[in-house]
């Protein structure tokens, strides 16, 4: 089979990786990919939201299936506009997408099938904010309703910062805002849970804990992830069962409701709060950096996954894990999230220790001549699988340490919950 992957991160190579290692698979190509994808797969520069330049090549190249891995095109509907043309594709349609692409859509979804998540409330301008937030309790929660890359949302400990963060709500930092979102401040502990549906059945596809904040001890400013590790130490069989039965079916049945269907990963960005789960959020993707954390425990050909999906077929087979823990480390460019510089080399990647336990999946990077370069904020993911997280750190440490990139900077503590100091 000939496949070809949409994207260019952690998360994207991760995924090349686990395809790489079907039977079925010949050819695999990535649009536009970075250097770490380009060691197993070719790399075509084509601009994934141009729907009709991805057709024009996947159609010229015969491709026999397509694995869309970020957002925005899902949001934007390009599943549905390859169906219509006939193309094999993997991730859900423009419909259900909006469980990402719009907050306040899984919000009143929420609402009708009673999901428990924070209260909320939707306001149309800044007046009817100002007023509202006048009386809220604090802290309070603000978020932007559309796609904003992980930002968009603010904590606010007090009115002032409220009304600084409407403000730049609709003064349309994150795009034209036709409404705003406020929420209850929900206090627990975070988990990612995922699930891969074909829209008639579904099954479970890791759970994992990631590390959003720049800072050790989970301070400082949000980032895309800074790590994580997997299975999250929350897991346990009980609350899986609070979340299918009060959280995932309830969704699928509102999404069977509105007349389609639910096909894809689907990721619940949860709060457990003391032990009853909280939807924070629905991503209708992979995470990343969970991803990269999950997908080497992975033991079944992941392209059959994909395949009983389309097919409508998930039900007929079984998706098997080993069953190690796994950690994470980003490395990333100094002054993420913030500025940062670009087209810096990257040496000593031959010494590295990479094998079936110790991974290495590229992010912001770039060949050149045979050189590597870094041109994004988050560079270079590396994973560890083992019997004890403490032993996967050490392993990613040593590794880390080989690599002795200077311009980059990484959190000595991801899994601190986890491991014993
Ligand atoms: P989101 O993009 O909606 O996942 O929000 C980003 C981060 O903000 C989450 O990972 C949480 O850490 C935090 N967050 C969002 N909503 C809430 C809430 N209602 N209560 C507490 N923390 C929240
Ligand atoms: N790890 C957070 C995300 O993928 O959105």
């Amino acid at each position: 089979m000939k496949i070809a992957i949409l994207g260019s991160g952690g998360r994207e190579h991760a995924l090349t990786f686990s395809i790489s290692k079907s039977n079925k698979v010949k050819k695999i190509y990535c649009i536009p990919g970075n250097a770490g994808t380009s060691s197993i797969a070719e790399n075509i520069s084509i601009d994934i939201n141009n729907f009709e330049s991805v057709y024009e090549f996947l159609k010229k190249n015969n491709i026999d299936l397509v694995v869309v891995g970020p957002e925005d095109p899902l949001v934007n509907g390009i599943v549905d506009y390859l169906e219509k043309l006939n193309i094999r594709v993997f991730g859900p349609n423009k419909v259900a997408s909006q469980l990402e692409g719009s907050k306040i859509f899984t919000k009143n979804l929420c609402k009708k099938y009673k999901i428990p998540t924070a209260e909320f409330g939707v306001f149309k301008n800044a007046d009817e904010s100002y007023n509202y937030i006048n009386n809220a309790k604090h802290p309070l929660v603000i978020k932007a309703d559309n796609l904003a890359a992980g930002k968009g949302v603010y904590i606010c400990r007090e009115k002032k910062e409220s009304c600084l963060a409407v403000k730049e709500i609709f003064d349309g930092k994150f795009g034209t805002a036709k409404n705003i979102l406020f929420e209850e401040f929900l206090e627990g502990e975070e988990m990612s849970y995922f699930i891969v549906s074909d829209g008639k059945t579904f099954k479970y596809f890791g759970s994992a804990q990631d590390h959003k904040r720049v800072g050790e001890g989970d301070k400082g400013k949000n980032t895309g992830g800074m790590g994580a590790y997997s299975p999250s130490r929350l897991f346990n069989k009980e609350l899986e069962q609070k979340i299918l039965e009060k959280i995932i079916k309830p969704t699928l049945k509102g999404i069977n409701d509105l007349g389609t269907k639910y096909r894809g990963f689907l990721y619940a960005g949860l709060m457990i709060v003391n032990d009853e789960p909280f939807l924070i959020e629905y991503n209708v993707r992979m995470g990343d950096p969970e991803c990269q954390t999950i997908l080497p425990t992975l033991e079944t050909d992941i392209i059959k996954i994909f395949q009983s999906c389309i097919d409508e077929k998930l039900n007929e087979i079984e998706i098997k894990w080993i069953n190690k823990k796994s950690l994470c480390v980003v490395l990333c460019s100094k002054g993420y999230p913030d500025k940062y510089e670009k087209n810096i080399i990257i040496n000593n990647f031959d010494k590295l220790n990479l094998n079936e336990n110790n991974y290495l999946f590229h992010a912001g990077t770039q060949q050149q001549d045979n050189k590597i370069y870094a041109n994004g904020g988050r560079v270079l993911n590396f994973i560890s699988l083992s019997n004890t997280y403490g032993e996967a750190k050490k392993n990613i440490h040593e590794n880390l340490k080989r690599l002795n990139w200077e311009k980059g900077f990484f959190r000595k503590d991801i899994g601190y919950k986890v491991i014993d100091k």
